[in-house]
């Protein structure tokens, strides 16, 4: 399957093999080709061709170029690992999970399918980055709708970066007497974080450099991608 599948992409698109690095056009191919450097692919004997695809598989989005950085496997383990760390804690009662929209909402999707024990979902939108750079101003777009005193809240981030946001986060959810306050984040960036506020449950401690994909933009591009790629330096 896989053979003629090859084949037949390469059979379309040899004349255009510069194109191989844009591949948000080949998502299928994609996944075979994320973290090879080199891939031989034998196309056919009777063309007797051996493609060497030394370029390294790159995206691009606007102006920037981003690579391969980390799977869409891995991120499903990382997410499985918090959600099992969350319900060893909370399985005996109802948390409310509060996705921070826009880049939380492939988390939040992921997180719930994990989470076998009662629970509630509801989301707010919050913003502080503009391009690839973070803002001190962190503005609040949507707000909570409802009351969630006694509850326990579980905040639900797909990046922590300078902490800003939850610093903001912490603050407004001072106001709501709620029971338990706890932060799971997927990723976190050790060496950007500015804030005292304890992260309670984290996915995957990155390097501080900008990242997209599952979920998070690049000025408003690239939240559709299943795995994350790194700015290329
Ligand atoms: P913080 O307030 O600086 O911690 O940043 C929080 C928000 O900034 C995240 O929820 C993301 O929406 C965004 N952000 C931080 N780092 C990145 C990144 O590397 N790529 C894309 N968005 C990011
Ligand atoms: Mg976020």
């Amino acid at each position: 399957m896989l053979f003629y599948f090859l084949r037949n992409f390469l059979k379309g698109s040899i004349k255009s093999c510069c194109n191989l690095n844009f591949i948000s056009i080949f998502p299928k191919v994609l996944n075979i080709l994320l973290y090879q450097k080199t891939v031989f692919l034998n196309v056919e004997k009777s063309l007797s061709l051996q493609i060497i695809l030394k370029t390294k598989i790159m995206i691009q989005l606007h102006d920037k170029e981003f690579v391969p950085f980390i799977s869409a496997q891995e991120i499903d383990f990382a997410i499985a690992k918090i959600a099992a760390l969350v319900e060893d804690d909370f399985a005996d009662e109802t948390p409310i999970f509060i996705g921070v929209l826009n880049g939380a909402f492939m988390v939040v999707a992921d997180f719930m399918r994990h989470y076998k024990s009662p629970c509630e979902v509801s989301f707010i939108k919050m913003a502080s980055y503009e391009g690839t750079t973070s803002t001190n101003d962190v503005k609040q777009l949507i707000g909570l709708d409802q009351d969630l005193t006694g509850r326990t809240v579980v905040i639900i981030e797909d990046i922590v970066d300078t902490g800003n946001t939850l610093l903001a986060l912490k603050e407004l959810f001072k106001k709501q007497n709620v029971a338990h306050f706890k932060i799971a984040t997927l990723f976190f960036k050790p060496e950007a974080y500015k804030q005292e506020v304890k992260i309670d449950y984290v996915g995957i401690r990155i390097p501080d450099k900008f990242i997209v994909g599952f979920g998070l933009d690049y000025d408003g591009l690239g939240r559709n991608l299943p795995e994350v790629y790194q700015l290329k330096d």
